[in-house]
């Protein structure tokens, strides 16, 4: 029998990995500068957090989660997403009482979501996400989405559109579920089972199906935004100020609804408008979460944050043809004749080691030519080749692949010589 990865997962592989890193001491490097720390949470936790976190009605909960029992008989959950979790960590370790608000965190690690797996879908998937918890201040809704942007602008992408929505507050959200109970009821039997679950329970769930999107309803549904109370209107509007301010272009799309109930105020995405890229185009979501924190046995303390995938930006980056620049040089390749100048190179590699340099020699007593060859292979800077005459001479010639200058070195000198040269 031959054995493969789960449906919806991937091996990231050795000629991936670099390109990973890269993205991910970028995401670190900006974490870092927008003061965003790094919280590391469980991968499972109680069921009920993203049960109560993300919303019953939600596909997430009803239909995309690992969820089993362990042998105590406590149901758990794989995480589908980082917010339930940071927040419960929030409030958990009393965050709250930190004289520093908001409380800015960042992650990154692998989340699942028992999805159908087409292209940029995967079941297990890394998110970046950062969640600013303590502050109702439009001005940390702009500071999120710009992150955002920048993290995208950072890695090289061009063709982004970023889209905003204020989802109002309470007030705004339950005037507008009125109206879309309205809407829909008369009709509801021509829509999914799904839907006419959500008619009572959470109809703006409704706007968001993935069965029913081309239903004519669907287009005259009543906007939230026709509804939006003053103060939210006004909160919205100083979001926006402060995006321009920014310099950050966006488009308002009052139909923008979010897969996760935690929402009000403002909400975004961000998209990749590069041909070629799959169907879903969807490369960040995020936003406003006031309420949530208190839902999970917390204060009343309001949050924002987004999450992206690596795969969705990795994904990007192929449709918009761009290489990053990876680092991932071999600094040297010894190439030993004999079983004594092996001895040698094992003992010069690990001298460049301890300094730093990359070096590498072969393991599988290869001829000449061919560990040539796999120095060429691996892209060595510089090659040695450590024979009886070197050995006697205790120098050898440096080679530079790129160039084929040659330079003779004492042994004693290889470091140094390597340091300035590599
Ligand atoms: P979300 O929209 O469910 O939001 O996911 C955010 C991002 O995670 C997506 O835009 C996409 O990049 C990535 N993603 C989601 N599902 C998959 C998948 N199956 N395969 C690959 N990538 C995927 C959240 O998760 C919220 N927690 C975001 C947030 C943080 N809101 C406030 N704070």
């Amino acid at each position: 029998m031959a054995y493969k990865v789960p449906r919806g997962t991937q091996d990231i592989l050795p000629e991936q990995t670099p390109k990973w890193q890269k993205v991910e001491s970028i995401l670190r490097q900006l974490s870092h500068v927008y003061r965003y720390k790094e919280i590391r949470t469980p991968i499972f936790e109680q069921t009920e957090l993203f049960q109560r976190g993300v919303g019953d009605t939600t596909d997430i909960v009803q239909k995309e989660m690992y969820t089993f029992e362990d042998r105590g008989g406590r149901s758990l959950t794989l995480r589908p997403e980082g917010t339930a979790s940071s927040v419960r960590a929030y409030v958990e370790h009393k965050m709250f009482g930190n004289p520093d608000q908001p409380v800015k965190l960042s992650y990154m690690g692998p989340m699942f979501r028992y999805e159908r797996q087409q292209a940029g879908r995967y079941r297990q998937f890394v998110q970046f996400g950062v969640e600013a918890i303590g502050s109702s201040d439009p001005a940390i809704d702009a500071e999120v989405i710009s992150l955002a942007m920048d993290i995208y602008q950072t890695v090289g992408l061009k063709d982004l559109k970023l889209v905003i929505n204020s989802l109002g507050d309470k007030e705004t959200r339950d005037a507008h579920r009125t109206a879309l109970i309205n809407h829909f009821r008369p009709s509801i039997g021509e829509f999914c089972s799904d839907c006419q679950n959500r008619l009572e329970k959470n109809p703006l769930r409704i706007l968001d199906c993935k069965k029913d999107h081309e239903h004519p309803l669907m287009q005259t549904a009543p906007a939230l935004t026709d509804y939006l109370t003053e103060a939210s209107a006004q909160y919205f509007d100083t979001v926006k100020k402060y995006l321009d301010v920014l310099g950050i272009t966006y488009v308002v799309d009052p139909n923008l609804v979010r897969g996760l109930d935690y929402y009000n105020h403002t909400a975004f995405e961000i998209m990749s408008t590069a041909s070629g890229f799959g169907a879903i185009t969807t490369l960040c979501g995020g936003g406003r979460y006031n309420g949530l924190v208190e839902d999970i046995g917390g204060p009343d303390m309001p949050g924002i944050g987004f999450a992206m995938s690596i795969e969705r930006l990795l994904l990007a980056l192929e449709a918009e043809n761009i290489e990053l620049d990876v680092e991932d040089q071999l600094d040297i390749y010894v190439v030993a004749m004999g079983e004594e100048a092996k001895l040698k190179s094992a003992e010069l590699i690990s001298s460049f080691r301890t300094k730093g340099i990359s070096a590498d020699m072969d393991y599988v007593d290869r001829k000449l030519k061919a560990q040539m060859k796999s120095a060429d292979r691996l892209q060595a800077k510089f090659v040695i080749v450590i024979g009886e005459s070197e050995l006697e001479e205790m120098s050898v010639n440096v080679k530079e692949m790129e160039t084929g200058n040659q330079e003779k070195v004492p042994f004693s000198e290889l470091v140094n010589y390597l340091l300035e040269h590599k």
